[in-house]
């Protein structure tokens, strides 16, 4: 029969125990917390969500609230995605966060419009998604109420987008690795594809906003504010085919051109906030990528 004495030794090297248990796994917890932020942030500016949600402009805070975003549907004013729990997106759940990229639906079930480009970071893994969130909310939470988009009908029916995703959003979710190409071009195809979503501006679209599949990346007369989106398939004319690996690592990082130009425009932006902050094997990745896909030429 134990002692009283035995049994409060017993409990006290129990409590130690315990207590030092739970201290480790919750020092374990904040490491790996801290980890999911760090790479989170990587996958943002690869992402490039800062310029769309920060009217910098008008002088906006970080992620409060987007500039104005001119299409030919109307006016859209992305939201606030701080982790504000009233205006921004401090309530949602992972679950909800994954399903607005992968499934383009907010929490309560409504569609979101593509103006949002879901269509192409639905390609991004649930772990990447993740530490994405785990990155936006160790952002300051901003409490800067959303500004409606201002679309014309019958766009401004969001219930129509239904319609729209059944069109054009067939195909969703990350994409296995093809097993007969190496390591560098998956890489490439994730950080073009899915992340970096040149698609959405290079790759022309149809009279309802849906993205031209067999043009891919062929360019778009009319992209982002009007402008003229170049043709980068290795099309040795019309696209990059005569750009050597170095020259599309070179303009990813710096915006310089072969010719000894500066990129413009919208892709300014791209560089600025994106593309020079890829690592080194992350631009090499993309323009192997690049450089392997079918040249398109201009349409007939
Ligand atoms: C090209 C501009 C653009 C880019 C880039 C962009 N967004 Fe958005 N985002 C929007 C617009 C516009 C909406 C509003 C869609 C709607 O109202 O249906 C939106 C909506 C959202 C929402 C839903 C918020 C809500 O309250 O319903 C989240 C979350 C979000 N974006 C996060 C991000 C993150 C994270 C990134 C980077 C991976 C990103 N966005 C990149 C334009 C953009
Ligand atoms: C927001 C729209 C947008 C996105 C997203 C975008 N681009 Fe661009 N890109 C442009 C525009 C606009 C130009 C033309 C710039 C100019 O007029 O100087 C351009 C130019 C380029 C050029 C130079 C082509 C030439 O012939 O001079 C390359 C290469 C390029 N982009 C690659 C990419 C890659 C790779 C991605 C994805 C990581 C990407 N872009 C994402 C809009 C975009």
């Amino acid at each position: 029969m134990a002692s009283r004495a035995a049994v409060k030794t017993v409990i006290m090297v129990a409590a130690v125990a315990l207590a030092a248990a739970t201290g480790l796994a919750g020092a374990g917890a904040r490491a790996a917390d801290a980890d999911a932020v760090r790479r989170g942030e990587y996958l943002f500016n690869a992402a490039g969500c800062l310029g769309c949600h920060t009217d910098e402009k008008g002088g906006g805070k970080p992620l409060a609230g987007g500039r104005a975003l001119a299409t030919p549907f109307g006016t859209f004013y992305p939201p606030n995605i701080t982790p504000d729990p009233e205006h921004g997106i401090g309530r949602w759940s992972d679950a909800d966060f994954i399903r607005a990229f992968r499934e383009g639906r907010a929490p309560d079930g409504s569609y979101l419009y593509p103006a949002f480009p879901y269509p192409s970071y639905t390609r991004m893994t649930d772990r990447d998604l993740l530490d994405l969130k785990a990155y936006l909310f160790s952002r300051e939470p901003v409490a800067a109420a959303n500004r409606p988009h201002d679309l014309s009908m019958p766009f401004s029916w969001r219930f129509l987008l239904a319609g729209w995703q059944w069109l054009y959003f067939d195909t969703r979710g990350p994409r296995p690795d093809d097993p007969a190409k190496p390591p560098e071009w998956n890489r490439g195809r994730y950080v073009v594809d899915a992340l970096g979503h040149c698609g959405e501006c290079h790759t022309p679209r149809t009279t309802f906003g849906g993205m031209e599949a067999d043009r891919y990346l062929a360019g778009n007369p009319k992209g982002p504010n009007g402008d003229k989106v170049p043709n980068i398939t290795p099309q040795p004319r019309f696209g990059i085919g005569g750009w050597t690996p170095g020259d599309i690592t070179l303009l990813l990082e710096t915006g310089l051109t072969p010719e000894g130009d500066v990129v413009g425009n919208a892709m300014a932006e791209v560089v600025r906030n994106s593309t020079s902050k890829l690592t080194a094997d992350d631009r090499a990745a993309v323009a192997a990528y690049l450089q392997s896909l079918p040249p398109i030429g201009p349409p007939p």
